[in-house]
């Protein structure tokens, strides 16, 4: 019996430090031995924000150590991995270069193979942990940084057929949250303050919702409510407020993923209807019930990833090198830190402009 793969994956793009090492089992699916994630919240909690700075020196404190967690916790020895997988990009230079330089470090030690992963890829395939999901697959990319539809068409193959033009979905709940008083991160409080409020008592805007294809535009929300939240006057209002934007969220993505599946169609001639969610804003139930059911409705398979795997992990950075890793495709040690770093590298980086509407 030949050995299966063991990978080491290493993340701190952004405010959390983590390393995974996973295995392939013997029907070629990658499996979870241990998966070690410290948020650094608390470091930034009274700033609203992630502070770079602050945010390198924690990694460069607790890297040593949260590797060698994953190491004990999987119940292998360091000389059994066969290869190890780092975050190169996109994310906070200062922060990436922690997690990188200590991952070539430690594939240079061990003399085995090191290998440059993109964030996003690692959210993209972050569904192929645990199951078997062949390619193409429609994904939809939502976190704190980033929110985009893209046909996967295979490992390194990617078209992005929609992206926000302005702020990420993540973006707009922990703005959203910030202005009703809500601590960072918001996103997870804002579903919870959603749950007792009343989703149609404000009418808020729905930036390019029958224009742009399947291209996103949030900022418009954040003016809106900066506006109702200055009249706030009880809990309630805060509640109603939380619902009404959750609502509004539900209602663009409901749209703008219908205008998803019809390019996705375009592609791959229906062929494979399956509808991939990733990223931070994943765990949200109510937006995952909203789109299993508009799945149901267009004969789309729908796949979230667990919870825990929704937001930052190094488990889906050691899943990204499992595959590069069986194409033999490494890195030399001089691989450089990518603070921007697109998935479909033909896609201009819009922030605010080029998407023509
Ligand atoms: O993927 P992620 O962990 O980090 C990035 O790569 O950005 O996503 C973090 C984002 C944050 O903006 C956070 O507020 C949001 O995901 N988020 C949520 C929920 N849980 C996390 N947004 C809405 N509802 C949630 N339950
Ligand atoms: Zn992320």
């Amino acid at each position: 019996m030949t050995k299966k793969p063991i990978i080491l994956g290493i993340e701190s793009s952004c405010d959390e430090t983590a390393a995974s090492i996973i295995i392939e089992n013997e029907q070629g699916i990658p499996v979870i031995l241990s998966n070690i994630v410290s948020s650094q919240v608390e470091v930034h909690k009274e700033f609203g924000g992630v502070v770079p700075e602050l945010a390198a020196r924690s990694h460069l404190e607790k890297i040593d150590w949260i590797v060698q967690r994953a190491i004990d916790e999987s119940g292998i020895k360091k000389e059994e991995i066969d290869a190890v997988a780092s975050t190169a990009g996109p994310g906070l230079i200062v922060c990436l270069s922690v997690g990188l330089s200590f991952g070539k470090a430690f594939a240079s030690a061990l003399d085995i193979p090191f290998i440059s992963v993109n964030h996003l890829e690692g959210h993209a395939l972050s569904p192929k942990i645990n199951s078997k999901i062949d390619y193409p697959y429609l994904l939809l990319l939502i976190s704190g940084g980033h929110s985009q539809y893209l046909s996967v068409q295979g490992i390194g193959k990617y078209k992005r057929l929609g992206t926000t033009i302005d702020d990420a979905l993540g973006e707009a709940f922990d703005k959203t949250a910030k202005l009703l008083g809500v601590e960072f991160p918001g996103g997870p409080q804002i579903e919870i303050l959603a749950k007792k409020g009343d989703p149609n008592k404000f009418i808020l805007p729905k930036p390019i919702f029958n224009k742009g294809g399947c291209n996103l535009s949030f900022a418009g929300l954040k003016t809106a409510i900066l506006k109702i939240s200055k009249n706030m006057k009880n809990e309630q209002d805060k509640f109603d407020i939380a619902a009404s934007f959750q609502k509004t969220i539900q209602d663009i993505l409901h749209r703008k993923t219908k205008v998803a599946f019809g390019e996705y169609e375009k592609i791959n001639n229906s062929k494979s209807k399956i509808f991939v969610v990733a990223g931070g804003v994943a765990a949200n139930k109510n937006i995952r019930s909203m789109l299993i059911n508009l799945c149901e409705e267009n004969n789309y398979r729908s796949i979230f990833p667990p919870i825990n795997l929704c937001g930052d992990n190094a488990a889906m950075i050691a899943v990204v090198g499992l595959e590069k890793y069986k194409l033999k495709k490494f890195d030399k040690l001089d691989y450089p830190a990518k603070p921007r770093w697109s998935l479909d590298e033909r896609a201009v980086f819009l922030k605010g402009a080029g998407v023509r509407l």
